[in-house]
């Protein structure tokens, strides 16, 4: 008898896929390499979507925004109101709100965290070898790479430090993942997050500083037209809630995949440690060998024919940058963990084209700083990948606990 396959699963021969399985949560990578090497244009038949899944094809995707839409949302699943956030606008929406965000949130101003970054990371790494001691199993994801990330991005956004527990509670609230956690309560921790930036953005209409909300809240731009814009409150509330969401989960997933892939690559590991300069460049590898954010979704705008597949006019499109990273068409042994890779111009893991991320700079930043003070003051730091824990989400991978020891201070 056939066995019984769950509503969201597809078969292909004796391939069978669910994007939602613990399977693919655990690893996607043998998914992937199944779906490159024999159906690059991969069709979920059950849920009518496709998967492009070798790295020209996600490239070249990414920088069509004219066929690949996101008006639809970016995730498996199609999202009414996606335009509200700017990863869901397309031209020329997206331009101008888009051009908006980068003047307010600069590169300089992204720059001007780094010493704040290190500050709170050290603080955080104290704060767990004073309680835990030098032999004392804790948890890095909750005790650090989901911290940081808060802290940085409520100093990023202006957060005035009365309200930042609540973000934290909040946000804390929407990225819990596995037991206990309900769509009703990320729903409700999404509201709360709403309402919280939106007071923030009429309490500074009222009285404005020199932060980001109050900068948004004066911008007037033209577009190409000459047409002039300007924000609504609730407009600046949902970008506040966009970078809020955006920059913080998927750090808090790069630090501690980028831990198990030094840790399973003890060699790498030992040259970080003997050269603190390579870190950067490593970031980049830890964020090619496992990215956080795995899958992009589009919508075709017209028929598109691709591998000799005929995708139709307003069907669901994944660019799957997970696999794209591991393809070895682009990347000589794709699995193995290489800090001296030369990779840098195929960052597909913080999107390309259009909507590529709005947060580089600072992501890289955080994730560096946080490797640089645990090898400066931990060198023997170890984390157990063999421990970590994973729960099934398709939007953002990485693990919700991973076990790790410090060692002796420096
Ligand atoms: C390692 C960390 C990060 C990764 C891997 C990452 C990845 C990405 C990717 C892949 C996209 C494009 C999505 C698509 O095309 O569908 C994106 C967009 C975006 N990211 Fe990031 N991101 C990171 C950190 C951040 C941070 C720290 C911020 C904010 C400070 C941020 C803000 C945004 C925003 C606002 C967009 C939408 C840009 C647009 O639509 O034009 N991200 N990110």
């Amino acid at each position: 008898m056939a066995e019984q396959l769950s509503a969201t699963a597809t078969r292909q021969g004796d391939f069978v896929f669910d994007p939602y399985s613990m399977e693919y949560a655990l690893d996607p990578y043998p998914f992937y390499e199944w779906m490159r090497e024999n159906a690059p244009v991969f069709h979920h038949r059950e849920m009518d979507f496709y998967i492009l899944s070798r790295y020209e094809d996600v490239w070249k995707a990414h920088r069509d925004a004219k066929i690949y839409s996101n008006a639809a949302g970016v995730t498996i699943e199609r999202q009414e109101n996606a335009g509200m956030i700017l990863l869901g606008k397309d031209a020329p929406d997206h331009g101008w709100a888009k051009a908006m965000m980068t003047k307010v949130f600069s590169r300089e101003r992204m720059e001007a965290l780094d010493p704040f970054i290190r500050q709170r990371a050290v603080a955080l790494l104290e704060r767990a070898y004073e309680k835990h001691g030098p032999d004392g199993e804790w948890d890095m994801v909750t005790e650090f790479s989901v911290e940081l990330p808060l802290y940085v991005i409520s100093e990023l956004l202006g957060i005035p430090e009365e309200l930042r527990a609540e973000v934290h509670h909040q946000a804390n609230k929407f990225l819990a993942r596995g037991e206990g956690s309900t769509e009703d309560l990320q729903m409700e921790a999404n509201v709360g997050l709403f309402g919280l930036f939106y007071g923030l953005v009429q309490e500074r209409r009222e009285n404005p500083k020199d932060d980001p909300v109050s900068l948004l809240i004066a911008l007037e731009l033209e577009d190409d037209e000459g047409v002039m814009h300007k924000l609504g409150d609730d407009e600046i509330a949902m970008r506040f809630l966009e970078m809020a969401i955006a920059g913080h989960e998927t750090v808090a997933k790069a630090i501690p995949s980028g831990a198990m892939a030094m840790e399973l690559f003890p060699a790498e590991k030992a040259k970080l440690g003997n050269d603190l300069s390579k870190i950067p460049q490593a970031v980049q590898e830890v964020l090619r060998f496992d990215p956080p954010s795995q899958l992009q979704g589009r919508c075709t705008t017209r028929e598109v024919t691709l591998h000799g597949v005929t995708i139709p006019a307003d069907k669901r499109v994944m660019l799957a940058t997970g696999s794209a990273t591991r393809d070895p068409r682009a990347f000589p042994n794709p699995d193995v963990f290489d800090i001296d890779r030369d990779s840098d111009s195929r960052t597909v893991f913080f999107g390309f084209g259009v909507h590529k991320c709005l947060g580089i700079h600072l992501a890289q930043r955080e994730i560096a700083i946080a490797f640089e003070e645990l090898f400066t003051r931990f060198p023997d730091w170890k984390v157990f990948p063999d421990r970590a824990t994973r729960v099934a989400v398709t939007n953002v991978r990485g693990v919700a606990g991973l076990p790790i020891v410090l060692g002796k201070h420096a």
